[in-house]
């Protein structure tokens, strides 16, 4: 059989070979049970968490294929192990795409999460002790940036920025004058629940005058942003961290991009300093991923997304939610329900009850926890605006009910996402 030939016919049983349920089946039923139950409960509810996404069935075959058995610590071409030269050239692809897809000059694809992402951007910047400037906690920072139970908070001096009491907006007046009396040594933008964009310009302008490096942390809007559909950091920040499985709807990973002049220290921050060997299957699975955002259907989803979200943003707020800087510019939205009479846990719990499936998160000056929404999940499943005004109506509703009430919402909330199949087929 020619070369081309039987690596083409290699392929194609590989794929068949992950695609195929009933092989896990016969082998270990006690898992595949936990994969067909976790299906059915993605599939019977409608997914209202903003940081997943279904990915295509495309990424699921990448990351379910062979290259999970290969080991490749360094660089495509620099590796600590032989026989890489195949899945370089999955590195080498993924890397092409996402510089081109962001417009970076260099882009690292092997941290193996937004946090370990995070990790190696303050590895390469910063020394411990160090002091940071990032969104504080309460306000929508993520735990990498400060919190005293995650390394960033432990090895770093972080001092936390917030959002006016009134508006909910990013406090620039007050990130201004924390950079000049605290100097920090960074300076991060970027958060978990943060439903506008952020002035990248003007964080920039105040990290040049603190004399700080700016590092973007968008794990939250990178796919919007691949889709034109949110602005990008790339040409302010120094460097940018990103997840991948989020909006952008990859497999779970993160990746890091920066200009030429920190690239050396990005990649040894990543590998060999805070992480091993590079997990070519995900590696691959991003590449596929990339592509997928370099279509113009992707743009056309990125920016239904945003439009689903403020559909649905406008919809709690009509049901008597506090809908936080007042709607949304992104897939996501953080409302406080405590006016409808429920705390934000509460909500969730209720919610999830009529098949409806959000998470909560921290709401400014101390008023509990609130409610986080995202439309990336149902947007691909393919609804659209009427969707997101009837899950509005079902969130409100789930608040109250009881009973047969709570039976009726969820077999409601179970047949809207039936109509929506992720993996139609
Ligand atoms: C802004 C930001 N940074 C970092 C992370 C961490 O990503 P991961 O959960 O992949 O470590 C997230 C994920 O929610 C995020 O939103």
């Amino acid at each position: 059989m020619p070369v081309r030939t039987a690596r083409a016919s290699a392929a194609q049983s590989a794929v068949r070979y992950t695609a195929d349920p009933e092989l896990l089946r016969r082998q270990d039923p006690q898992i595949a049970e936990v994969i067909a139950g976790e299906t059915a409960r993605q599939t019977g509810a409608v997914q209202l968490i903003a940081a997943e996404n279904f990915t295509s069935p495309a990424v699921l075959a990448a990351l379910g294929s062979p290259l999970v058995n290969k080991y490749a610590e360094g660089y495509p071409g620099a590796r600590h192990h032989g026989g890489c030269e195949i899945v370089d050239a999955a590195e080498r692809i993924a890397v092409d795409r996402a510089r081109a897809l962001f417009g970076a000059e260099h882009a690292n694809v092997q941290p193996h999460s937004g946090s370990s992402a995070v990790l190696a951007a303050y590895a390469a910047l910063l020394r411990p002790g160090d002091t940071v400037l990032a969104m504080g906690l309460p306000y929508g920072g993520h735990l990498t940036h400060g919190s005293p139970a995650n390394f960033s908070g432990r090895w770093f001096d972080f001092v936390g920025y917030g959002t006016d009491r009134e508006t909910g907006l990013i406090d620039y007046g007050e990130v201004r004058r924390l950079a000049r009396t605290r100097r920090p040594k960074a300076i991060v933008c970027g958060s978990i629940s943060y439903p506008r964009h952020p002035d990248y310009a003007l964080f920039r302008e105040i990290a040049d005058e603190a004399g700080a490096v700016l590092i973007a942390d968008t794990g939250h809007p990178m796919g919007l942003i691949a889709g034109g559909a949110a602005p990008s950091p790339v040409p302010y920040a120094d460097v940018v961290c990103a997840t991948t499985h989020k909006v952008l709807r990859g497999p779970r990973g993160g990746m890091i991009l920066c200009g030429e002049e920190t690239a050396g220290r990005i990649d040894r921050a990543v590998f060999p300093f805070t992480q091993g060997g590079a997990q070519m299957n995900t590696v691959a699975a991003k590449a596929v991923a990339f592509g997928e955002a370099a279509a113009p259907a992707f743009a056309a989803y990125a920016h239904r997304v945003v439009a689903n979200a403020r559909v649905l943003a406008a919809g709690l707020e009509a049901e008597g939610f506090t809908v936080l800087t007042g709607g949304t510019d992104t897939h996501l939205i953080v409302v406080d329900p405590e006016p409808l009479g429920v705390d934000g846990r509460t909500a969730r719990g209720r919610l999830a009850a009529c098949g409806l499936v959000p998470d909560t998160c921290a709401l400014p000056y101390g008023a509990g926890c609130g409610l986080r929404l995202g439309t990336a999940a149902v947007t691909t499943q393919g609804m659209g605006e009427p969707e997101m005004a009837r899950i509005a109506v079902l969130c409100a509703a789930a608040l109250y009910a009881e009973g047969d009430a709570v039976r009726t919402l969820r077999a409601e909330a179970a047949e809207l996402a039936g109509r929506f199949p992720p993996y139609p087929g």
